[in-house]
């Protein structure tokens, strides 16, 4: 729009602070933005039991159901839990400035609740702390990446109203102790991906879970942990700590596959079921209306006797709106949407309705469904400027990953260049206040489901090797030059 409308977005830009539109050159960074790469403990660290870690839901799930998962388990790992100075020394020698990693719940509390703290949990996380802080690495810290305390699963989890509290207890310790050096916190990462998509996977073994019902109330109760934590951190932290916070949500890039008015009217629907079943609350106060449309249509039309989206009170809506400091997203892929028929089952992905594709002109990646398409990462910056007033967004994470761990790989390093001209473009001809990039993965780890079998990492991890030894890849250096110069297309 700036480019048609120059001397609107002059003024406009002098209004509110930002670039002038004039000086904005979509090949170089400005000083300010963050570059960074990220990790998260479950999928790194490994030490699973050791110095008195608990067992994580993951660490249960990838134990008795491996086979599931590739045979994998996340019981060693990366094995950053000995090697995180090996990690230092790579982010040191490719000069990244950021580095985003999460705190695991049961090693920093075994019983899950707040009343028996782990000293050897928390040494490890003071210790990669104080290393980064010498190596002048600051932090991005994620307080929970999934890894509920199994202890907490048996007590409902996420569907427990009661979770609310045991994750403020336990993000008010992760602020107490870390928040001397940690000045961007992430309370919670996907919240989507560990309500939905974790068990809409899982059902297909416990054909008993209640889907359709999960799904909301894990959001609901993770909705209201986040935005107590937030609060909690206002009142009792901000003035000593002058930290930020926010929580990480993900969406792709959803176009209608046609251009006709039911297709885009899908896709839009898509937007707002995935990403703005949480946004929407934390910025506007409630769910977008077209989930409490639809949701409550569904739940009557299958014979329940209220809407399986919970309801927010009016103090839960005061509580909840306005809890964020900036907009944290993860954003990898991109969809073609069109609208499915409805089904009488109950479940979020019934709701939601759409039927998904990708383009068989994009690119193929390590994990099938993440396609390349790094025009899309433009596109969903501006959909998220456009639907939630402005805000500024740091992109926690973006990447391409392959199944070889090659060092040669030319594809990510194409990858990462394609998506940071359009994060540029889309600062500069889209005024979207893009302040941060934070690549995934810094190291290659254990992928969830995939197992080991799908490499994201800018430095490769010899598995086999006794130390997990740590190799730069070429996209590492690649990095390193856009980190060093700030140009891309360099
Ligand atoms: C982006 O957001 C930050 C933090 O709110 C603000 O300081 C800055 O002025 C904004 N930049 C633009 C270009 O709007
Ligand atoms: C943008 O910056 C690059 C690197 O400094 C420079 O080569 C190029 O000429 C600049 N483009 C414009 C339009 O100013
Ligand atoms: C997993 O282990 C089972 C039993 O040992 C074996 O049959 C299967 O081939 C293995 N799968 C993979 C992907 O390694
Ligand atoms: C544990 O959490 C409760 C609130 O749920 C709080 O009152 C108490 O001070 C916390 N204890 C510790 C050791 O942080
Ligand atoms: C869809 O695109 C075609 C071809 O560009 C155009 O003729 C048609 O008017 C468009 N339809 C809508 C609903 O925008
Ligand atoms: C919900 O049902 C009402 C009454 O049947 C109908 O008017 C409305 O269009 C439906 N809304 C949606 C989003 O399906
Ligand atoms: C949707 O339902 C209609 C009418 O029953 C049927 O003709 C069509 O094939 C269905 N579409 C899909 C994608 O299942
Ligand atoms: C790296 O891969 C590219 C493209 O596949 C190839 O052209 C190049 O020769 C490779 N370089 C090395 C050192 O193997
Ligand atoms: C692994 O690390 C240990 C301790 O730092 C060291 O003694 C050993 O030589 C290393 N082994 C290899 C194969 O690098
Ligand atoms: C980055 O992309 C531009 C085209 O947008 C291309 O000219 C340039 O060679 C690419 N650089 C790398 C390192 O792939």
């Amino acid at each position: 729009m700036c480019r048609q409308f120059f001397i609107f977005c002059i003024l406009v830009s002098a209004i509110i602070g930002s670039e002038a539109a004039d000086t904005c050159n979509s090949s170089i960074f400005p000083s300010t933005f963050k570059f960074g790469a990220g990790t998260s403990a479950f999928q790194i660290e490994g030490g699973w039991n050791e110095d008195g870690k608990s067992r994580s839901w993951w660490d249960w799930f990838s134990n008795s159901y491996s086979i599931y998962i590739n045979n994998a388990t996340g019981n060693t790992a990366s094995d950053s839990y000995h090697q995180y100075k090996q990690d230092i020394a790579s982010m040191v020698a490719m000069g990244l400035p950021n580095y985003r990693f999460s705190l695991s719940w049961t090693r920093i509390l075994p019983k899950g609740l707040n009343y028996s703290i782990n000293q050897a949990g928390v040494d490890y996380y003071n210790n990669l702390l104080d290393e980064l802080e010498a190596a002048g690495i600051e932090p991005l810290v994620t307080i929970y990446h999934w890894d509920t305390p199994y202890a907490l699963d048996f007590l409902g989890g996420w569907t427990n109203p009661k979770m609310v509290d045991y994750f403020v207890a336990y993000a008010d310790i992760a602020f107490n102790l870390f928040g001397d050096r940690v000045k961007l916190w992430a309370t919670i990462n996907e919240p989507k991906s560990f309500c939905e998509g974790i068990p809409s996977v899982v059902v297909n073994l416990f054909p008993e879970m209640p889907i359709g019902t999960y799904e909301y109330l894990c959001g609901h109760h993770a909705i209201l942990a986040h935005a107590k934590a937030y609060r909690l951190y206002k009142e009792k932290y901000q003035a000593t700590q002058q930290g930020r916070v926010s929580l990480v949500l993900d969406l792709g890039y959803n176009m209608g596959l046609t251009n006709s008015t039911v297709d885009e009217d899908a896709a839009e629907r898509k937007n707002l079921f995935e990403f703005g079943w949480f946004a929407h609350p934390i910025v506007y106060g409630d769910y977008p209306d077209i989930m409490q449309e639809v949701i409550a249509n569904n739940s009557a039309r299958q014979g329940f006797p209220v809407s399986r989206l919970p309801k927010f009170t009016s103090s839960e809506k005061l509580l909840v709106q306005g809890a964020y400091d900036l907009i944290m997203l993860n954003t990898y892929t991109s969809y073609m949407i069109t609208m499915a028929n409805y089904s009488n089952s109950p479940s979020y992905q019934n709701d939601l309705q759409t039927s998904t594709s990708q383009s068989s002109e994009w690119l193929s990646s390590g994990l099938s469904t993440f396609k390349v398409h790094p025009e899309g990462t433009r596109k969903v910056l501006k959909w998220i400027s456009d639907t939630y007033a402005s805000p500024e967004i740091i992109i926690t994470e973006n990447g391409f990953s392959d199944n070889t761990a090659t060092l040669n790989d030319t594809e990510r390093i194409s990858f990462i260049n394609g998506t940071l001209t359009n994060i540029r473009l889309s600062m500069c001809d889209d005024g979207v206040n893009v302040t941060g990039y934070f690549y995934w993965s810094l190291i290659d780890s254990m992928e969830w489901n995939s197992g080991y079998t799908v490499k994201f990492g800018l430095v490769q991890v010899d598995f086999d090797s006794e130390n997990h030894t740590r190799t730069l890849k070429n996209s590492a250096y690649y990095y390193k030059n856009v980190i060093e110069t700030r140009l891309v297309n360099g």
